[in-house]
């Protein structure tokens, strides 16, 4: 298989739900341009409308969020349907924390399994009231209103926690500090920042001061470096050839994928870097080398966490092993991503095992021909996705339409990068 031409990945996830929560929070409009369009960014546009944000979409790839501040934000008619979206159900759990109404949030099969007492706990320590029906999953009700600060020690390292609770801190007008274990990505600080919020980041402490409003800006939304992973290894895998992937969001806390794929071989040119909104970018130019296995621990983990299955993926075609562990937040993600790649991997003839927080796999040449059921998880279908697309691989997914969450145009843009 060899790979050739020039793609653009659609907008970053994370960066088009925190442009749509923080253009709501913000006094006045702001323009989000090649804002991802797909169901979980979706659902965080749809939950903001319920609670009164006017969002305007312009058709033509702009879309427009007339914020009215914090408290421009009212009681919603109906329960907020979160579909499959963790970050939408966290990132807004810490704004209706801080709200003086009750909202109820639901989810999808997948969504409901997802643990939420993470932001319970300490959005409760701030002064919420939580209820759920089912353990620690939705539906969850928020009874908001008058927070008080907060300094948390956050026992998982989550971008989504700490987001919640810096999001819930704003909106309150507290003060918060949180401490995690390891360094998660930055783009809830970064943001704030930029719209003139006085948060403060050094390695794993993170601080909201409050005071002032939130200013509207106008963002440009870089290419997702989660997607774009999933290229980079078709690149990879690939005979010859390589691949351009421009315009990615190459914060340092996403790109440990790419980091990754380097140590295990792969070149990597980083072009064309830029800035914008505060969050740097670069044009990727990916061609394959011959792979090796690698060892990936619990540090490293925050910065590669969505892309550990495509790592898994390529990883089945290097030679020796790859180790990864201090991953067990994989166990719950839309998926539990640690047995699904390790059965998938075996189902389509591959050696991989399972760890309690990570898994081995064990690269070989051999034809990897089967069919992988992604329990409608994206990651896992796309992961297999590229896996089949390279030499050898001849994989049915079970569910190609589950891409939808994160990157409705994965297929055809994968047909395009095959040369
Ligand atoms: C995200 C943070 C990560 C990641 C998710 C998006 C975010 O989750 O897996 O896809 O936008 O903050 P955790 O912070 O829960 O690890």
């Amino acid at each position: 298989m060899r790979v050739s031409g020039e793609l653009r990945v659609p907008g970053d996830k994370s960066i088009s739900h925190r442009a749509l929560i923080l253009g709501a929070l913000s006094s006045g409009p702001s323009r989000v341009r090649a804002i991802l369009r797909s169901a979980d960014v979706q659902s965080t546009a749809v939950i903001l409308r319920a609670l009164g944000v006017r969002i305007d979409d312009t058709g033509s790839g702009d879309v427009f969020v007339h914020g009215a501040g914090a408290a421009g934000l009212g009681a919603p008619a109906s329960d907020l349907d979160a579909g499959n979206s963790g970050t939408t159900t966290r990132l807004m759990s810490g704004v209706l924390a801080a709200r003086p109404f009750t909202s109820r949030i639901v989810g999808d099969a997948s969504l409901s399994r997802r643990p939420m007492q993470r932001v319970a706990t300490p959005l409760g320590a701030m002064g919420a009231v939580f209820s759920f029906e089912n353990g620690d999953g939705l539906p969850m009700t928020i009874a908001g209103g008058a927070l008080h600060g907060l300094t948390w020690f956050s026992e998982t390292a989550s971008a989504q926690v700490k987001s919640a609770l810096l999001l819930a801190g704003f909106t309150a007008s507290v003060p918060v500090e949180v401490h995690e274990p390891a360094a998660t990505r930055d783009h809830t600080e970064r943001m704030m920042r930029a719209r003139g919020v006085d948060v403060r980041s050094e390695g794993t402490l993170a601080t909201l001061l409050p005071g002032g409003a939130m200013r509207a800006l106008d963002v440009d939304v870089p290419g997702d470096p989660s997607s774009a992973a999933f290229l980079a290894a078709l690149a990879a895998l690939a005979d010859a050839g390589d691949l351009t992937l421009a315009g990615v969001c190459a914060n340092p806390g996403r790109i440990g994928a790419f980091r990754v794929f380097e140590r295990m071989g792969v070149r990597i040119g980083w072009e064309d870097m830029s800035d914008s909104g505060g969050e740097p970018s670069a044009t990727l130019v990916v061609a394959p080398r011959a792979l090796k296995g690698t060892t990936i621990e619990a540090a490293e983990v925050p910065s590669l966490i969505d892309e550990l299955p495509v790592l898994a993926c390529v990883a089945a075609r290097a030679e020796g092993e790859t180790r990864v562990t201090g991953a067990g937040e994989l166990r719950v993600k839309e998926s539990d991503r640690i047995a699904l790649v390790v059965r998938n991997l075996k189902a389509v003839g591959a050696d991989a095992e399972e760890l309690p927080d990570g898994f081995v796999v064990r690269g070989s040449d051999r034809p990897l021909q089967g069919r992988v059921e992604t329990g409608g998880d994206h990651r896992i279908a796309m992961a297999f996705g590229v896996l089949g697309a390279a030499t050898g691989g001849a994989i049915e997914i079970d569910d190609p339409a589950c891409v939808s969450v994160s990157y409705p145009s994965f297929w055809a843009d994968l047909a395009n990068a095959v040369a």
